[in-house]
């Protein structure tokens, strides 16, 4: 057996380093923490999505007494601006994330299964998404989904 390596590249930085447009939708998520619904896990997310026609939708995370039932903040948002504009592109999503009366030091960093789903608004319309995490001290910023998901499962998987 051959062993092999796959790198994961993204950027490192703070708040205060991000271009002026990364800045605008950083707020927009970290406003979206007022919404969350999470009363079984007090873990406030909030998510916002810009598209290429500079539409910004942003969504916070939707807790229920069933729990699998309940939807993270980057879905809610992602599935949002896709059923609202099923044609154009996403460009960039940004999380913040806010528990016992913070916002977290350390960026936020998207579950699998939302991974799975940025990856097919990503491939869907061939577009990479910057995905920009948010923390308080470090922000980091990723070119592309792709990056968060490798030896993925995708579309082409299917033709076996
Ligand atoms: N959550 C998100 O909304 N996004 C993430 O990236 C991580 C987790 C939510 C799901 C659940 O409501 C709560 O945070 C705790 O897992």
């Amino acid at each position: 057996m051959q062993k092999k390596i796959v790198e994961t590249s993204f950027s490192m930085g703070t708040f205060d380093e991000l271009n002026e447009s990364s800045k605008n939708l950083v707020n927009k998520a970290k406003e979206q923490i007022e919404k969350a619904y999470a009363p079984y896990s007090g873990f406030y997310v909030g998510a916002a999505v810009e598209l290429e026609n500079g539409e910004i939708f942003a969504g916070s995370n939707q807790e229920n007494s069933a729990y699998p039932s309940g939807l993270c903040a980057e879905r809610v948002a992602m599935f949002y601006a896709n059923a609202q504009y099923p044609n154009v592109p996403v460009k960039a999503l940004a999380i913040a994330a806010f528990t016992n009366g913070d916002f977290l030091n350390d960026p936020v960093t998207p579950c699998g299964s939302c991974r799975q789903v940025l990856l097919e608004t990503e491939t869907r319309f061939e577009k990479d998404i910057t995905v920009i995490l948010y923390g308080k001290q470090k922000v980091y910023v990723i070119d592309k989904v792709r990056e968060l998901l490798p030896l993925c499962f995708e579309k082409g998987s299917l033709n076996g």
